[in-house]
């Protein structure tokens, strides 16, 4: 399920939004997918292959028989390797030759060959696009199961406004994402994830934080996004590169992250919360740096807001508790107060588990009692195990 493990061919044709195609074999390929470029020769007048080969670090095919290329005779090879083919741009001749069977370049002859989920994401000018030909076309190719993504409105190269604009690479990768997820359980549903750690300013240089690296969260997000779910992440600061391919938000505080949360949950199928939150933040903000002196300093700190418990609506809701002894049955008084469907009990005091590390050991628990302990694994694992059990939630829902 993961776009790590994909093999994705990323047809690029001859349109002006050809350089938007860099983005996405760039956010592909930085995801962990391996992006086969294929190139048509008038997308080669647009952008040089020199640039998605360096982007994708693969060979790209830009002739039907280019001996330099790995696909050079076996050019159905390309289309058996590929876990999914996504045109993007596709003008409108690639696709009135692909409603019509016409395979003439390497591009259409993958299409036509593979068995693999096709992706359409047209751009072109807005007569075009309107034009009852190219509506027909598409037309065609959906009635075959391909998927169109887009276009979107706005302003084209002609230096009008219309539809016709290429869709966006976070809408073309959602897709991509979603159509090799099918079957996962999540293919479609809005998760929002929170991460790292949040920092309450004491005064304008100090706070009160935590050693949360972020790892938990990101994972999370990552595993959601290879599982076809559309992902926001709402991240604290945090150490770790942020992933690609789903949306981002960044906070700083409790409060903003629970604002963020407010804001994001609404409509979303279900929230995990992996972030380490701070509990407590100083009464007053100082605006000056406070000064030391010889007497020693008193903080007065305050409640943050729970951001779990202000949840409201049919979402699944997931925490996490960082425990540093008894480990089940704390977690268990904050899945009954936090009024959660999962509680991922999170022993911070076991080796090489828990805030920065690479791994955790964690105890999964439900509402009807039921509890999982989990043997050390990586935290992509953990997060593969837990969205199992969101995955098993939301069918329960459906139900
Ligand atoms: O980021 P890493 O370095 O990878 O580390 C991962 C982790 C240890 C941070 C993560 O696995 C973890 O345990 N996160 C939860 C940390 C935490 O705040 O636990 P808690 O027991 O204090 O809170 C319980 C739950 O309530 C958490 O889901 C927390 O996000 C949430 N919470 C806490 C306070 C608050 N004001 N509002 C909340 O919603």
């Amino acid at each position: 399920m993961m776009l790590s493990n994909k093999t994705i061919v990323l047809g690029v044709t001859g349109s002006i939004a050809a350089y938007k195609a860099a983005e996405i074999a760039s956010q592909l390929t930085q995801a962990g997918a391996r992006v086969n470029v294929v190139m048509t020769r008038e997308a080669v007048e647009f952008v040089s292959p020199v640039t998605f080969r360096a982007i994708s670090g693969r060979p790209v095919v830009t002739e039907m028989f280019d001996l330099a290329s790995e696909y050079s005779i076996e050019h159905v090879s390309l289309a058996a390797a590929a876990d999914i083919v996504a045109v993007a741009p596709a003008t409108a001749n690639v696709i009135a030759k692909l409603a019509a069977g016409i395979a003439d370049d390497m591009l259409c002859c993958t299409v036509l060959a593979t068995r693999a989920p096709v992706l359409i994401a047209p751009a072109m000018e807005a007569r075009m696009y309107m034009n009852q030909v190219t509506q027909e076309n598409l037309e065609k190719l959906k009635a075959r199961g391909f998927v169109i993504v887009g276009p979107g409105a706005g302003w084209l190269a002609s230096g009008k406004e219309g539809l016709g604009r290429l869709a966006d690479t976070s809408d073309i990768i959602d897709s991509i994402c979603q159509m090799l997820g099918k079957g996962s359980g999540l293919a479609g549903k809005r998760i929002v994830v929170t991460a790292g750690g949040t920092q309450e300013p004491v005064d304008p240089v100090r706070y009160i934080g935590n050693r949360s690296s972020g790892k938990m969260g990101y994972a999370l997000a990552e595993a959601a996004r290879d599982r076809g779910a559309s992902v926001l992440l709402i991240t604290a600061p945090a150490t770790t590169t942020e992933p690609a391919g789903v949306d981002v938000t960044r906070v700083g505080t409790a409060q903003e992250m629970c604002e963020a949360v407010e804001n994001a949950t609404p409509g979303a199928d279900a929230l995990i919360m992996a972030a380490a939150v701070a509990d407590y933040r100083p009464a007053r903000k100082l605006e000056e740096k406070i000064k030391k002196t010889e007497a020693g300093l008193t903080l007065e700190l305050e409640c943050t807001p729970d951001i779990l418990s202000a949840v409201r609506g049919s979402i699944v809701r997931v925490g996490f508790a960082a425990e540093s002894s008894n480990l089940v049955e704390n977690a268990k008084e904050k899945l009954q107060r936090k009024g959660l469907d999962l509680i991922v009990a999170n022993d911070v005091t076991a080796p090489d588990s828990g805030f920065g590390a690479d791994t955790n050991r964690v105890t999964v628990i439900d509402r009807e009692g039921r509890v999982d302990s989990l043997p050390l694994l990586s935290k992509r694992q953990v997060a593969e195990k837990v969205l199992d059990r969101v995955a098993e939630l939301l069918a329960g829902a459906e139900r």
